[in-house]
């Protein structure tokens, strides 16, 4: 297979598998990622947060109750504990023994293989000016060479403040929320994160904010859309790409409607 080792500039419109293919394997596992790339994504988006001893793992949840079926948090183990959860079982038994990766597996991995969207989730990040949780992801995106291979996004306006300033070489990515967009307009937003995408529900993605982001040429990344219709509905509006938990429907849909979807 032709290795997808693009960043998001040469796509007209990019096909990214949420959390890997979950919907078909349980989310930000291997097997979710792997099924990812079988499956033709462009790019595969992932969450990242931080364990007591500040490795980054690959992860959506702080509290590991849902996935795991413990009531502990993330930030409370060291990697040596936590590479004893197990995240497999919880979507089905067939995926028992499946583990957390760290981030530093997971580019080791993708670096041959696929563009990865690295968000960083807000409870890792924390006041420390010097920006600690985003210098440690942007030092193994380096150590991997991944710099134009990823695309770094946050809900969090400390780790967005951070990105660019740490990393001007690596794309960053506004995730929209009330808090950091509230009496902003979409220029103001862009510009005082300094970001080159943004990413957004299709709800919150309004006509006034749509068109303030194509005067702009700011690329938007819709999240998490899993019906065909509202695929269509989306990929007619001139948007850059779908987070979705079915890659394959993604890609059948977008292949139908834009067919040559690199530049
Ligand atoms: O990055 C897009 C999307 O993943 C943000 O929401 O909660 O699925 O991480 P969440
Ligand atoms: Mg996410």
């Amino acid at each position: 297979m032709r290795p997808k080792l693009y960043g998001y500039k040469e796509y007209r419109f990019l096909v990214i598998a949420h959390r890997g293919a979950s919907y078909y394997r349980p989310e930000n596992t291997f097997s979710s990622f792997e099924q990812a790339v079988r499956m033709g994504a462009d790019m595969i988006e992932l969450d990242v947060l931080f364990t007591k001893d500040n490795i980054p793992v690959v992860i959506h949840d702080e509290n590991l109750s849902r996935l795991a079926g413990t009531n502990e948090n993330i930030s409370n183990l060291t990697i040596a504990k936590l590479d004893r959860a197990e995240v497999g079982s919880w979507f089905d038994t067939k995926f028992k023994g499946e583990k957390i990766p760290t981030l530093s597996e997971v580019l080791n991995w993708a670096k041959e293989k696929i563009t990865l969207n690295i968000e960083v989730k807000s409870e890792a990040v924390s006041d420390n000016p010097e920006g600690g949780v985003e210098q440690k992801v942007i030092d193994l995106v380096r150590k991997f060479k991944m710099e134009s291979h990823v695309l770094l996004s946050s809900f969090d306006a400390r780790a967005l403040s951070r990105f660019k300033l740490l990393a001007p070489e690596i794309p960053s990515g506004y995730l929209y929320s009330r808090e950091t967009s509230k009496g902003k307009t979409i220029p103001q937003v862009v510009d005082e994160f300094n970001v080159d995408l943004y990413h957004t529900t299709s709800r919150s993605l309004t006509k006034r904010r749509h068109t303030q982001l194509q005067e702009i040429e700011c690329p938007v990344l819709v999240y998490t859309v899993n019906s065909r219709r509202e695929m269509k509905k989306l990929i007619k509006k001139g948007i850059h790409g779908i987070f979705s938990d079915r890659p394959d429907r993604l890609k059948e849909v977008a292949d139908k409607e834009i067919p040559d979807r690199l530049h």
